[in-house]
């Protein structure tokens, strides 16, 4: 009898879906099924509709030297995560050497795509696949082999070089190895106009270079500003009509994602992640996108993300966590203090057999903590009582509660970090 049962809820939740469906492409709610072409295709439309237009038209006059037969100098591009740094400069490339292709120049261009830190080794191995010099190395060949296996690649070829070195900041060890290579050796050995072009998301970045390297690297600079509310509109309205139904969104909804992403951080991509959750708790609920799921997803994002952080987080990161959050439980909500936080801390790590860290540490934790806005900790004079810290929660409750317990007091995980 119980099969049944499930068979027939499966059944009809299945017919249910199918019904309410308003997602006719997924891959199009989800960059990572989406591939580069695919993405590129509907760039040209957004592009034309003036998005990007500053940062399209530097990227223009930087370039034009090459048209004219002239050598630009280096570019570095900075602008914060989803400003679409990496796709504006993959789309204005190819765009760029069609034009030169037709006007004879040689040209070519390569994408170096750094996304997740690696040391030097790994990033000039990539390089040199990518230029189709070596083959991918574990180990057993030497940076120098790497550098001259690339040099030997490139050796016959004269025409334009762009290398688009992207995040840049994440070549973790030996970077100046990897840049004194790209910047002063490789443009001494070989006979391409090579021009350079490093993304990164930390204004800074060059900041801890050898100065050497620094003094070698003429670089012209270009800001990608965060997306507007209405560049995201545009951005939105194409994803709205290559993934979903028509009539599956009320009216205002890709008006009021804009004027939300835009207001918090001006990032495309959590605007596009924004619409597709509002899709998935719509189809969920049998109904179209309406401006009160959208208010409910960015909700369930938020929850989301503060979750996946603190589960991703250090072991001290989280007992801190639970610590502000116990003591805040014991307090009846009102606001604690740093050594109300710290004995509760002390407590949660005897608790679970973890090393408490020293008060200073576990400020640092603090600070940390506050940086994520997991908590809020402000500090307030009492006169000649000196200085304290006031900490609190500034969270739905039901999503502390979610936090709380994703820290589990007794985890298999913490014993071990603990023994090792
Ligand atoms: N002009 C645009 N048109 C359409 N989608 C865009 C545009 N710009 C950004 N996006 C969306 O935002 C995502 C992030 O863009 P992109 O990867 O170019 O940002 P980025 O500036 O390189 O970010 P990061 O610093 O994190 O690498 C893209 O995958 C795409 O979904
Ligand atoms: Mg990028």
């Amino acid at each position: 009898m119980e099969t049944t049962t499930v068979r027939n809820k499966i059944i009809s939740r299945i017919r249910h879906m199918v019904k309410s469906a308003i997602i006719k492409d997924r891959r199009f709610l989800d960059d990572e099924q989406l591939i580069r072409s695919e993405q590129l295709a509907v760039l040209e439309e957004i592009f034309n509709a003036n998005v990007r237009d500053a940062e399209i038209q530097e990227l223009s006059s930087h370039f034009a030297a090459i048209l004219q037969g002239d050598h630009p100098c280096h570019l570095a591009i900075w602008g914060k995560t989803g400003t679409g740094k990496t796709l504006t400069l993959s789309f204005f490339l190819n765009l760029l050497a069609e034009m030169a292709r037709a006007k004879n120049v040689p040209i070519r261009h390569e994408q170096l795509d750094l996304s997740t830190p690696r040391p030097c080794f790994r990033a000039l191995n990539d390089l040199a696949c990518l230029l189709g010099a070596s083959k991918r190395y574990k180990k057993g060949i030497s940076l120098e082999e790497l550098m001259l296996r690339i040099e030997a690649k490139l050796a016959g070829y004269r025409g334009y070089l762009i290398l688009f070195i992207d995040e840049v900041d994440n070549v973790r060890r030996d970077r100046d190895t990897f840049l004194t290579f790209l910047v002063r050796r490789l443009p001494q050995r070989i006979n391409a106009k090579l021009v350079l072009v490093f993304a990164s998301n930390r204004l800074n970045w060059p900041d801890h270079l050898d100065p050497r390297v620094k003094s070698f690297l003429k670089l012209n600079e270009l800001i990608f500003k965060p997306y507007d509310a209405v560049d995201l509109q545009h951005i939105l309205r194409i994803r709205v009509e290559k993934a979903l139904r028509t009539d599956s969104v009320e009216r205002g909804v890709i008006e009021k994602i804009a004027a939300m992403a835009s207001q918090d951080h001006g990032d495309a991509r959590r605007a596009v992640a924004l619409l597709a959750k509002s899709a998935f708790v719509a189809e969920k609920a049998g109904s179209r996108i309406t401006l009160d799921l959208v208010e409910r997803a960015a909700t369930e994002l938020d929850r989301d993300r503060y979750l996946a952080l603190l589960r991703s987080a250090p072991t001290q990161l989280q007992a801190a966590m639970a610590a502000v959050i116990e003591a805040t439980l014991r307090s009846n909500g009102t606001p604690i203090g740093t050594g109300e936080a710290y004995d509760a801390y002390k407590r949660f790590c005897r608790g679970v057999g973890l090393r408490g860290m020293t008060g200073r540490a576990f400020g640092d934790l603090l600070a940390e903590l506050d940086m994520y806005s997991l908590i809020r900790s402000r500090v307030l004079s009492r006169g000649r009582y000196g200085r304290t810290r006031e900490i609190t929660i500034d969270l739905p409750q039901e999503l502390v509660d979610k936090i709380h317990g994703a820290i589990p007091p007794h985890s298999r995980a913490r014993k071990h970090q603990l023994d090792s």
